[in-house]
């Protein structure tokens, strides 16, 4: 299965408006900081190379460029309106040179990313949205990418195992898109978001936390840990060997 495009038309353009319906999203996007500030590389110098899969508007790379000042970013994502409001929004740091956008598909990119090369792959609410089959693909990349104790860390959602507990959290992620989406008149970006949740959780889509760390396992990933839990959201680290 080859890349998609699941965020064209009003879902990026207004795509700031995902806050109102998930009130967790700075908490969920903070983590990501808060490991990134932490990683030791011992015995190595120069910036930290960061690769983050589907920046979006930005906002998940500010958090990563505010987490520390030696680190270069490279953020990438496949749509150009998503591009485009990144590059307003992290202008600065382009013009300083610690950041570079790239519109571009994620395995496309990451083949042309040398093997050992990237000290962490980042990404927030991104990879749920692949085929089991391209996220696979994916996984295996960003372990071919990452140097020895580089790590991977994903702010996404990782639907609970269980699918009586998984169809609880989209009851609850859903209703929470009605009451932020009702009051502001957004009927049509209503609908977009409420089927785009829904198809999240179709057999060949599903991101679940139990099958998905065994997956990482069984690529070479060790310390594998959910760092953070809400509704359907969950945080995830995990290292490459050293
Ligand atoms: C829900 S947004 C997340 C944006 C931001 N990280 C956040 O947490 O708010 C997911 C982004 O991933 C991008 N994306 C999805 N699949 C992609 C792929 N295969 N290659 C590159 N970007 C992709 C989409 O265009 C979209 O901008």
């Amino acid at each position: 299965m080859d890349s998609e495009q699941r965020f064209q038309g009003g879902m990026s353009e207004e795509y700031t408006l995902i806050h109102l319906a998930l009130p967790h999203f700075e908490e969920l996007q903070g983590h990501i900081g808060t490991v990134i500030a932490q990683h030791n590389r011992p015995g190595q110098s120069g910036p930290l190379q960061v690769l983050e899969i589907g920046c979006g508007d930005g906002v998940t790379s500010s958090f990563i460029l505010a987490a520390r000042r030696d680190l270069f970013l490279t953020a990438l994502d496949n749509e150009e309106e998503m591009i485009k409001q990144a590059s307003e929004r992290l202008e600065p740091e382009i013009v300083g040179k610690r950041c570079n956008l790239v519109c571009a598909d994620a395995v496309d990119h990451m083949t042309q990313v040398a093997s050992h090369s990237i000290d962490i792959v980042a990404s927030a609410l991104t990879l749920h949205n692949m085929h089991h089959t391209y996220r696979h693909k994916l996984h295996r990349e960003l372990f071919r990418v990452l140097s020895p104790g580089g790590l991977f860390v994903n702010a996404d959602k990782y639907a609970p195992q269980d699918d009586g507990e998984r169809f609880d959290a989209l009851d609850v992620a859903l209703s929470r898109f009605f009451e932020a989406f009702i009051p502001l008149g957004k009927y049509d970006l209503l609908k977009d978001w409420v089927l785009h949740n829904v198809a999240d959780q179709g057999p060949d889509r599903v991101m679940k936390e139990l099958d998905t760390i065994q997956t990482l396992r069984d690529i070479g990933f060790v310390d594998i840990q959910m760092i953070y839990r809400h509704n359907m959201e969950g945080v995830l680290v995990a290292r490459k060997t050293g």
